[in-house]
C-alpha cells in the first residue's frame, strides 16, 4: 500500500536520546488528525479518512505513535486477517519525519506491530512498497522480509512495488530454530509434545 512522496533532501536534524522518544498504541480519535498529518505528508498514496477509519477502528492494538518531547514524529498503520487460509497481517503505513530518521524510530515502530500480530497467530506479514524506496526496502529486508512479487504500475504514479513478506518460523515443524533451543533451555528441556508455550 505504501508509496513514498518526498526524495530525502537536506534536512535538519533533530538531537535526542533513543530514551525520550515515546511509543503509544492508538488511543483513540483524537490521534486520528496526528496519523493523517503524516502519512499525508510523506505518503504519495492519497488515503481518505474511511481508509484510516477502517484500519485503526477494526486493528487498534496494531497502530502506534512515536512521540519527542509531545511532538508526534512517526507511525505505522496495520491489520492482520484471513488472506487464503493463512492469518497474516499487514503493515499499510510506516512513517517517521525526516528530521528523526536514522535512529531506528521506524524499526521500533514496526517491530512493536509485529510483535502484537505474531502473538495474536500470524502466521505472516505483508506490505507493498515502491521498488525505488530504497530507505523502505533496506529496513524490511534487515528485519528478515523477503520480496515475494513485483506488482507492475502498483501504484497512482504508475511505479512498481515489491510485495515484501515476513514468513514467521512454525516452531512446531523447526525445533531445531534457535529461539527455540532458548525456549528449551529456559524451560529445562520440557517435553516437546506439549506443543508451543504462550509467552
Ligand atoms: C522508511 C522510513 C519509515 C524509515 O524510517 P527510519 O526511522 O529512518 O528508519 P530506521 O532508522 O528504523 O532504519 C532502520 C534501517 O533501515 C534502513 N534505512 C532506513 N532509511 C534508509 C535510507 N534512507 N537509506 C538506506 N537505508 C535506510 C537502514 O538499513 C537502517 O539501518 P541502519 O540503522 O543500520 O542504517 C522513513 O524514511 C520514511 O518515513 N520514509 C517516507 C515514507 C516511506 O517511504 N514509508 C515506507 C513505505 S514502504
Amino acid at each position: 500500500m505504501e508509496t513514498s512522496a518526498i526524495q530525502e533532501g537536506e534536512i535538519e536534524k533533530v538531537e535526542f536520546e533513543s530514551s525520550e522518544i515515546e511509543y503509544v498504541s492508538y488511543g483513540g480519535e483524537y490521534h486520528l488528525p496526528l496519523i493523517m498529518n503524516l502519512v499525508d505528508q510523506e505518503l504519495s498514496e492519497p488515503y481518505s479518512i474511511f481508509t484510516y477509519r477502517y484500519f485503526v477502528y477494526l486493528w487498534p492494538q496494531l497502530s502506534f505513535l512515536a512521540f519527542h518531547k509531545g511532538k508526534c514524529l512517526g507511525t505505522v498503520v496495520c491489520k492482520m486477517g484471513e488472506h487464503r487460509n493463512t492469518f497474516r497481517g499487514y503493515i499499510a503505513m510506516l512513517v517517521v519525519i525526516k528530521p528523526y530518521r536514522g535512529k531506528g524510530i521506524a524499526t521500533e515502530l514496526v517491530t512493536r506491530s509485529i510483535k502484537v500480530m505474531m502473538e495474536s497467530g500470524c502466521e505472516e506479514v505483508t506490505l507493498e512498497a515502491e521498488v525505488t524506496n530504497k530507505g523502505a526496502l533496506a529496513l524490511y529486508g534487515r528485519l528478515g522480509f523477503i520480496r515475494a512479487k513485483r506488482l507492475f504500475h502498483y501504484y497512482l504514479n504508475g511505479v512498481d512495488a515489491f510485495r515484501l513478506k515476513l514468513l514467521f518460523p512454525r516452531l512446531d515443524l523447526h525445533p531445531s530454530l534457535p529461539m527455540m533451543a532458548e525456549r528449551e533451555d529456559s524451560h529445562h528441556h520440557e517435553p516437546k509434545d506439549n506443543g508451543p508455550t504462550q509467552e
